[in-house]
């Protein structure tokens, strides 16, 4: 864009310009090509088709380059992108809405509302910078969600919607698969899916995956999410419900956690936050360390941990 401003100039980029043809051609191509006289970056990249080629290729071009500029900020920043790469697995945020007894629902079924605006307007926010959104099958029979980012102006940047649902039980009529033509939907299943159900969800546009199977026949979430990562997705913000969080907290499959904490209780017909596993495993557990201070939003509050390890 710079055009003939280029020349001479210095470009800042966070990640090693790409040396390969991937969805367009080569980053370092262009940068040769434009004049620039200098480059400086923050992280090499992992993917092996770069890993130190694209800085190599500009020098071989006689361009100066600067390495490790705020690396570690720039990390943080990539994380999702780093761990698709490393890990070969989408990168899991697990986020819950919690009332102040760790309940998520009011009775099992029933569809509630635990937290208000404004907390619900951040839980939007990180759709919008999340790569897709996912539910076990159960929380869609149960709350029919859209799980849209529905903030003014930023409908657009909704993130593919992903529903784990190991028998393809996501009713046709749901608003999910009705809305899969404005916003993907994908639905990852094991090979016990009945052909014509999943004949039915592909019809109206839904995309079914196939996953393994764990011994209990249910989605194996880590197979699941390395499929994610094949198909591009780095970044998976889990929004429950509690069987959903139970089985990627027991498969160490949760990189982070955001709990928004309202003030009320519900009591003890309320659906328990992770199905029987106590929230403690995240809030007071050695694997997990709470980032920055809690925050408020409205009368409710927001706590983020980080998996240690
Ligand atoms: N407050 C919040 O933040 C929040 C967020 C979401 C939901 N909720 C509430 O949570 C409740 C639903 O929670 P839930 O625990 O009943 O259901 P869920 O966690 O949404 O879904 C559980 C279902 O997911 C499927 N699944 C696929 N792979 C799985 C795996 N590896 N491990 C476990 N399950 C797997 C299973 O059904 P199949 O065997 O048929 O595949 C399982 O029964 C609702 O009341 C909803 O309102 C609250």
């Amino acid at each position: 864009m710079a055009g003939d401003n280029a020349k001479g100039a210095t470009a800042f980029v966070t990640l090693e310009p790409c040396c390969h043809h991937g969805r367009t051609p080569p980053c370092v191509d262009a940068l040769i090509k434009s004049g620039v006289s200098r480059v400086v970056t923050a992280l090499d990249d992992p993917d092996p088709r770069v890993s130190g080629g694209g800085h190599r290729a500009l020098l071989d071009a006689g361009i100066e380059v600067t390495e490790g500029v705020l690396a570690d900020r720039a990390r943080w920043e990539l994380r999702a992108f780093l761990n698709r790469h490393v890990k070969k697995r989408a990168y899991v945020t697990l986020k819950l809405a919690i009332s102040a007894d760790d309940k998520i629902a009011a009775k099992p079924g029933q569809p509630t509302t635990i937290t208000g605006e404004v907390a619900r307007d951040r839980v939007h926010l990180m759709r919008a910078e999340s790569d897709a959104i996912m539910v076990g099958v159960s929380t869609v029979l149960a709350d029919d969600p859209d799980l849209t980012c529905r903030l003014p102006g930023m409908a657009d940047r909704s993130p593919v919607r992903i529903v784990s649902d190991s028998r393809l039980s996501t009713p046709v009529a749901s608003r999910l698969v009705a809305s899969a033509g404005e916003v993907e939907v994908w639905i990852m299943t094991t090979s016990a899916a009945k052909q014509d159900a999943r004949a039915a969800l592909e019809a109206k546009g839904v995309q079914v995956i196939e996953c393994l199977a764990t011994d209990d026949g249910k989605v194996d979430l880590g197979d699941m999410l390395t499929k994610l990562a094949e198909r591009g997705i780095s970044h998976v913000l889990a929004e429950g419900g509690a069987h959903m969080a139970r089985a990627l907290m027991e498969a160490d499959l949760v990189d982070e956690a955001v709990l928004l904490q309202a003030p009320k209780k519900i009591g003890s017909q309320g659906v328990a936050a992770m199905a029987g596993l106590p929230l403690d495993t995240i809030r007071a557990s050695a694997g997990f360390r709470q980032l920055g201070e809690s925050e408020s939003l409205g009368s409710d509050w927001l706590a983020k941990y980080i998996r240690v390890r």
